[in-house]
């Protein structure tokens, strides 16, 4: 039996303490700080996810030998290798603090990409006294031109810009503090026109093993109109990611990713998340994550047939050679219940109803919390809805049907996931 620590409180965490509930050898499971869904499965602890001496405590209070480790924040921190020292029999899942740089700083990861010939957009990095050879990067083409804040940025460092002298005006505000220290180094990239995808990568740091492929909705809007926000919704399969294409993905990506990591020496054991985009049916890499991706878990995770603390343990141990995943062949998609007025302004605390009355959906709460016996809004995003189906359009029919069940005041959610793939 093993007992368990999830960092976390968003959907992605549900989802692993959903996952691990169903697991042969689940002894106690807590989740710090967790959300209103994590409370009915699992033991929140009120812990913030970079207070690392009060994780340790909690770790060594509760017997806990497998620390799964949701965001990035405390894995760029260094979460991994405070336990090294600390608690050197836990097993974190998660990178290193330097192999989490893949995600924490965009120059680093362009450079690893580079060393390791893995196909990328074409790149110039930016610092303060670089600004006038920045700017004559800038003039050099017509855009559009993509400016990425090197340090992590909640999902926002990202500009995309028709206009040169609006891109110059941006290189300069980033540069000048924009989002913090996080832009004080800015990786101007050439713009790639295609389709994104999401492929994720169990390591043990020597072997790895490839999960279902999705897709994630990033924008407000339908039909991908509106500012970004963290997740729409996703699907899984995606089914322009042909046989030939996942092939190209291992041999040109995955591969030298994994060649890369033992030739840096990185210590990696854990998911490594590739953010990919096919242009022409050849894929590049858009961003490496260093953790699962939010929604694309809440699709992934019920399409694992596997027991998943087993592959936590070999991954722990450096046998996943020795594990199979098996993929379960139904379609999975999920669409996430919003707030309304987010990514913008919103309100919270207000009470979810009929939650009782899904029926044929898997729900993963993420900006929720108990309160006094009821489930509140905590949150712009506040519950995924996830369905298994023979195709989309069955497992579609279910996520909105129990997207319209489930309901709070201002509710909002995409009713066109998965619209622009088979
Ligand atoms: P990132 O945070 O690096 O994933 O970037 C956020 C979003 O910006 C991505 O999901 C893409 O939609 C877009 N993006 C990033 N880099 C590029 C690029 N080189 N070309 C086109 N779009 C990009
Ligand atoms: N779905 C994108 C992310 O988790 O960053």
């Amino acid at each position: 039996m093993h007992n368990i620590m999830i960092l976390g409180s968003g959907g992605r965490e549900h989802a692993f303490a959903w996952k691990i509930k169903q697991s042969a050898h689940c002894g106690s499971l807590f989740v710090c700080p967790g959300n209103g869904g994590t409370a009915k499965i699992a033991t929140n602890l009120a812990i913030g996810v970079s207070d690392f001496a009060a994780i340790k405590a909690a770790c060594v209070e509760h017997s806990i030998d497998i620390l799964l480790v949701g965001p990035e924040i405390p894995l760029v921190e260094g979460v991994y290798d405070y336990m090294e020292v600390e608690l050197p029999e836990l097993a974190v899942i998660g990178p290193s603090k330097t192999a989490s740089q893949l995600e924490g700083s965009k120059a680093y990861a362009k450079e690893f990409m580079i060393e390791n010939n893995i196909p990328t957009a074409g790149a110039f990095t930016v610092t303060v006294n670089r600004l006038e050879a920045g700017i004559a990067h800038l003039q050099s083409y017509p855009g559009p031109y993509v400016l990425k804040a090197d340090g992590l940025a909640a999902g926002k460092g990202v500009l995309i810009i028709q206009d040169q002298a609006e891109a110059i005006t941006a290189l300069k505000e980033m540069l000048d503090g924009q989002f913090g220290h996080a832009s004080s180094t800015v990786v101007i990239e050439d713009f790639l026109d295609g389709i994104e995808f999401s492929v994720f990568v169990l390591t043990d740091g020597k072997n790895y093993k490839v999960l279902p492929v999705a897709k994630d909705y990033k924008r407000i809007g339908e039909n991908d109109q509106g500012l970004n926000t963290g997740g729409m919704g996703s699907v899984s399969p995606v089914s322009f990611v042909s046989e030939s294409l996942m092939e190209e993905v291992i041999r040109s990506i995955i591969e030298p990713t994994m060649q890369g990591i033992q030739n840096r020496k990185l210590t990696y054991k854990g998911f490594v998340f590739l953010g990919l985009i096919s242009v022409d049916n050849k894929p590049y890499v858009i961003e490496y994550n260093c953790r699962m991706g939010d929604p694309e878990t809440e699709v992934v995770l019920p399409r694992i047939k596997n027991d998943f603390i087993e592959l936590l343990s070999a991954t722990a141990d450096g046998s996943l050679d020795k594990v199979t995943i098996e993929e379960d062949p139904r379609y999975c998609t999920s669409v996430f219940l919003v707030s309304g007025g987010y990514p913008e302004k919103y309100e919270k605390n207000k009470e979810i109803t009929s939650l009782e009355k899904v029926k044929d959906s898997i729900i993963f709460h993420a900006g929720t919390r108990e309160d006094q016996g009821k489930i509140v809004t905590n949150g712009g995003r506040v519950i995924a809805v996830s369905s298994l189906g023979a195709n989309k359009v069955e497992a579609l029919a279910l996520s909105m049907r129990n997207a319209d069940i489930i309901d709070f005041e201002n509710k909002y959610y995409r009713k066109d996931i998965g619209f622009d793939i088979n």
